[in-house]
């Protein structure tokens, strides 16, 4: 059966940032999809505060300055908890 994606608008997104996070999860968006990093902290080779510094924001450019190669897709897979969309698409 057909399983819509779920929309995630920047604001629920920031609430998984760096700072004043009462969620305890941290994610991020590759490409528009928003992934839940948390499992992976531990496990990043870069380390786990490279990774907090786009925590509840779109890590898009950075993660493609700093590691191109790299097949997030592939890694994170798992992780994905839905697609980002603007505050006005999430009122329609
Ligand atoms: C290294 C994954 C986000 C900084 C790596 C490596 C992987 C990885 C697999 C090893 C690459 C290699 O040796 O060829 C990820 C994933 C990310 C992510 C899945 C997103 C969820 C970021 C971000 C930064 C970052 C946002 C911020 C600048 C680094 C650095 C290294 C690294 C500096 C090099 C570590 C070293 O070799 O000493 N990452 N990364 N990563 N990552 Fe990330």
């Amino acid at each position: 059966p057909f399983v819509p994606l779920r929309r995630i608008a920047p604001s629920e997104l920031a609430t998984h940032g760096a700072r004043k996070n009462e969620t305890k999860t941290y994610w991020t968006v590759l490409e528009g999809k928003v992934y839940d990093m948390t499992p992976y902290l531990p496990y990043h080779p870069g380390g786990e505060k490279e990774l907090l510094r786009v925590a509840g924001k779109d890590g898009t450019k950075l993660f493609n300055l700093t590691h191109p190669w790299v097949n997030w897709d592939n890694m994170l897979r798992g992780c994905e908890v839905g697609i980002l969309v603007s505050e006005n698409e999430m009122l329609k």
